[in-house]
C-alpha cells in the first residue's frame, strides 16, 4: 500500500471534482482540512494528496489524536528531552521534526488538548516549536493536513476548539461527501473493493449478483466506504457456508456468486429484504423506505443525527416515518 499508486475511485461528479481540487492542492504547500463522515475516504485523500504532489518521496506521517492520552499526543508530534516527564528515558524525535519535506497528517484534530491546540497554533503560524521539555527552536517545512469528522465550526461555539486555530486550518478545505451524496460511486468502488477483498481471502473468482448490485445501489451506507467494505468481505465468507449448506455448491453459479441473503441483514432489510432482488427492481418509494429504515437502525432511532445523515429536516423525517408505518 504505501509503495504502489494509490487507486482513487471516482465516477460521480461529486468526488471527481474532489480529485480535481486534490490534483490543484497536491503541488502547494498551503496546509489542508479535510472533513468528512467517518468512512468517507479521509485518510485516502490524504495520501493522495502526498503521492501525486512532489514531497512523494518524503516522509508521510500520521498522528491519531484522538486514540492516545493528551501528553503522548503532543510527544508523539513534538517529541521530548530526556526526563521531560516521567518515562522519557531518552529523547526522542516528534513526528514534526521526523517530517523533512513530507506530509504530517493530524487524523481527529478535534481531539486535539488545549495544549497542544496552542502549540499546534504556532507551528501554523511560525513554523516553530520545541520539543517537551527542550529549549532549542525547531522549524518545520512538512506539509499539515489535519482530517475531522467533527463540525469543527460547532467545535469552536462550545469552546472545544480554539478559533484561531480552526482559522489556521481552514484555508484550504476538501469536503469528502458521504458514499450516499455520490451514489454513482457505489458500484464502481465495490467492484474495486471486491476485487482486494477477495483475493485476501483466497477467492479471486467471487463477483456480485445482478441482484446484491441492486441492493448495494439502494442501500443509505451510514458507515460509507468502511461499510461498505465491511459488507463485501461479509458477503464472502458467507457465501460459501450458504450455499454449500443449503443448496448445494451447484446452485446458482456456486459460491463465487455473492447473493444478497450472503450480505447483513440490516443491509439486505434495508434495501426491500432478499426477496425483492428476483427480477423485481424497486421504486423510488420502496428506496427511500428502505434507506430511511436504515438509517433511524444504525443510528438506534437518533432523530437528529438520523436527519442529518439523510439530509432531510427533523420534521420532514418524522412525517416521513409516520408514512412508512416505521417505528
Ligand atoms: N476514492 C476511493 N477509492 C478507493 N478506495 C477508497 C476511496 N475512498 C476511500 N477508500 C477506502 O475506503 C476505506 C475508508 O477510507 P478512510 O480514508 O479510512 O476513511 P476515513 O478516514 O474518512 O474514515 C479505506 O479502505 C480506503 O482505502
Ligand atoms: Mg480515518
Amino acid at each position: 500500500m504505501s509503495t504502489e499508486r494509490l487507486p482513487w475511485v471516482s465516477e460521480d461528479p461529486a468526488s471527481l471534482r474532489l480529485f480535481e481540487l486534490a490534483q490543484k492542492v497536491a503541488p502547494t504547500a498551503t496546509t489542508l482540512l479535510i472533513v468528512g463522515e467517518s468512512g468517507t475516504g479521509k485518510d485516502h485523500l490524504a495520501r493522495l494528496v502526498h503521492e501525486i504532489g512532489p514531497r512523494r518521496d518524503a516522509p508521510y506521517l500520521k498522528i491519531d489524536c484522538a486514540s492516545l492520552p493528551p501528553h503522548l499526543v503532543e510527544s508523539e508530534l513534538f517529541g521530548h528531552e530526556r526526563g521531560s516527564f516521567t518515562g522519557a528515558v531518552e529523547r526522542k524525535l516528534g513526528r514534526l521534526e521526523m517530517g523533512g519535506a513530507g506530509t504530517i497528517v493530524l487524523d481527529e484534530v478535534a481531539a486535539l488538548s488545549p495544549e497542544a491546540q496552542g502549540k499546534m497554533l504556532r507551528v501554523l503560524q511560525e513554523r516553530s516549536f520545541e520539543r517537551l521539555g527542550g529549549t532549542e527552536t525547531l522549524h518545520i517545512t512538512a506539509r499539515i493536513i489535519a482530517l475531522t469528522n467533527v463540525d469543527l465550526p460547532a467545535a469552536v461555539k462550545n469552546g472545544t476548539f480554539r478559533e484561531d486555530l480552526y482559522f489556521r486550518l481552514n484555508v484550504l478545505t476538501l469536503a469528502v461527501p458521504a458514499l450516499r451524496e455520490r451514489r454513482a460511486d457505489i458500484l464502481p468502488l465495490a467492484q474495486h473493493l471486491l476485487n482486494i477483498v477477495r483475493v485476501v481471502h483466497g477467492r479471486g473468482q467471487a463477483q456480485l449478483s445482478e441482484a446484491s448490485r441492486r441492493m448495494l445501489l439502494a442501500y443509505a451506507w451510514p458507515g460509507n466506504i468502511r461499510e461498505l467494505r465491511n459488507a463485501l468481505e461479509r458477503a464472502i465468507v458467507f457465501s460459501r457456508g450458504s450455499t454449500m449448506a443449503t443448496e448445494g455448491v451447484a446452485a446458482e453459479g456456486g459460491e463465487n456468486i455473492l447473493e444478497p441473503r450472503d450480505f447483513p441483514e440490516n443491509i439486505r432489510a434495508a434495501a426491500g429484504g432478499a426477496a425483492h432482488y428476483g427480477a423485481e427492481l424497486l421504486s423510488l418509494e420502496e428506496i427511500e423506505r428502505n434507506a430511511i429504515a436504515a438509517t433511524l437502525d444504525a443510528t438506534r432511532y437518533q432523530i437528529t443525527r438520523s436527519s442529518k445523515i439523510l439530509g432531510i429536516s427533523r420534521k420532514t423525517l418524522l412525517e416521513k416515518r409516520k408514512k412508512y408505518g416505521l417505528k
